[in-house]
C-alpha cells in the first residue's frame, strides 16, 4: 500500500506572497478549501487505496498542508527540507519533529543550501529530476545524489508559475512522464529527452499546466488529477491510466494543487 503525509488545511490562507500566484486579497474560503482537501483525500483512500498519514496543523503556517515540501522520504530515512522563503522555514522544526517520532532517521543538508523537498525532486526508481533555481538549489543535489544513491539530473525552471519540479513535470508509474516542456529552458528539454524517448513524453497544453494538471498523484495505474483539464485526462487514459478529477481551486490560490498536499512515504 503507499502511504502519503497529508496535513488538514485548518489554518490554510493567503498570508504572503512568495510565488505568482498568491495575492493576499485572493482569499481563501476555508469551508470550500476543507470540502476540497476532504474530496482529495476519500478519492485517494477509497479509489486509489492510499493509505494516509496525517500530522497536525500550526495556526499561523497555513502553508503546511503542501506536505511535498516537508523533505525526502526513502526507506527509513528522511531528509527535511530547507525553504527558501522565511515565511515557510518555521514549518521545518514541525516536519523533522514528525518524522523523529515515527522513527525515521533524520536527515539534513548544509546551512546555507535551500532544498523544498518532494516539490523539488521527484523521478523514477533510479534515475531522479531535481528542479532548482525558483526555491531549491542546484548545489543541494550532488549532496542528495550521494546521500540517497541515486543519479539526480537537475532542471533549471525558468518560468516563475512552474516554481517547484512538481508544478510542470510528472513521472508516471509506467515511466513516461507528464510535463509543461516550456517550463525549462532548452537544455533541460534536451536532458529530459535524452532520458525518456518520445513516446514516453506526455506533453500538457499550457491552458492546462496552469490548471495544475501536472500537480498529479500517480499511483500504479491510477492518476488524480486537478479538475478541468480534458486533454491531459485523455493522455492518461491513452496510455492505460485510470484518472480521478479533483476540484482544487481554493489551494491553486496559494500554488498548488493535488501532488503538493501529499507526500509519499514509500
Ligand atoms: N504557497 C506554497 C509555496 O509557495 C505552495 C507550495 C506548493 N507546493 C508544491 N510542492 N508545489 O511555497
Amino acid at each position: 500500500m503507499s502511504r502519503l503525509l497529508v496535513c488538514r488545511p485548518d489554518y490554510f490562507q493567503i498570508d504572503y506572497e512568495i510565488n505568482p500566484w498568491m495575492r493576499r486579497t485572493n482569499a481563501v474560503d476555508p469551508a470550500r478549501a476543507i470540502g476540497q482537501w476532504q474530496a482529495l483525500m476519500d478519492v485517494l483512500v477509497h479509489d486509489v487505496g492510499a493509505g494516509l498519514e496525517q500530522m497536525r496543523p500550526v495556526q499561523g503556517l497555513p502553508d503546511m498542508v503542501f506536505t511535498a515540501n516537508a523533505g525526502v522520504v526513502v526507506g527509513r530515512r528522511a531528509l527535511v527540507s530547507r525553504f527558501r522563503y522565511p515565511e515557510r522555514q518555521r514549518e521545518e522544526a514541525y516536519f523533522e519533529r514528525w518524522f523523529r517520532e515515527q522513527g525515521y532517521e533524520v536527515l539534513t543538508l548544509d546551512k546555507n543550501l535551500y532544498f523544498e523537498g518532494a516539490g523539488d525532486l521527484l523521478g523514477f526508481p533510479d534515475t531522479w529530476f531535481g528542479g532548482y533555481r525558483q526555491r531549491s538549489d542546484i548545489q543541494a543535489f550532488p549532496r542528495l545524489s550521494e546521500i540517497f544513491q541515486r543519479e539526480i539530473i537537475p532542471l533549471e525552471l525558468i518560468d516563475t508559475r512552474f516554481y517547484h519540479l512538481d508544478t510542470c513535470f510528472c513521472p508516471l508509474s509506467g515511466g513516461e512522464v507528464l510535463y509543461f516542456p516550456s517550463a525549462f529552458d532548452s537544455y533541460g528539454q534536451a536532458a529530459i529527452a535524452q532520458r525518456l524517448p518520445e513516446d514516453r513524453r506526455l506533453v500538457v497544453p499550457e491552458e492546462e499546466a496552469l490548471r495544475f494538471a501536472c500537480n498529479a498523484v500517480c499511483i500504479g495505474k491510477q492518476v488524480v488529477i486537478p479538475a478541468a483539464c480534458p486533454r491531459t485526462t485523455q493522455l492518461l487514459e491513452s496510455r492505460g491510466y485510470r484518472t480521478y478529477a479533483v476540484q482544487l481551486d481554493e489551494f491553486m490560490k496559494s500554488g498548488g494543487a493535488a501532488k503538493c498536499l501529499t507526500l509519499a512515504l514509500d
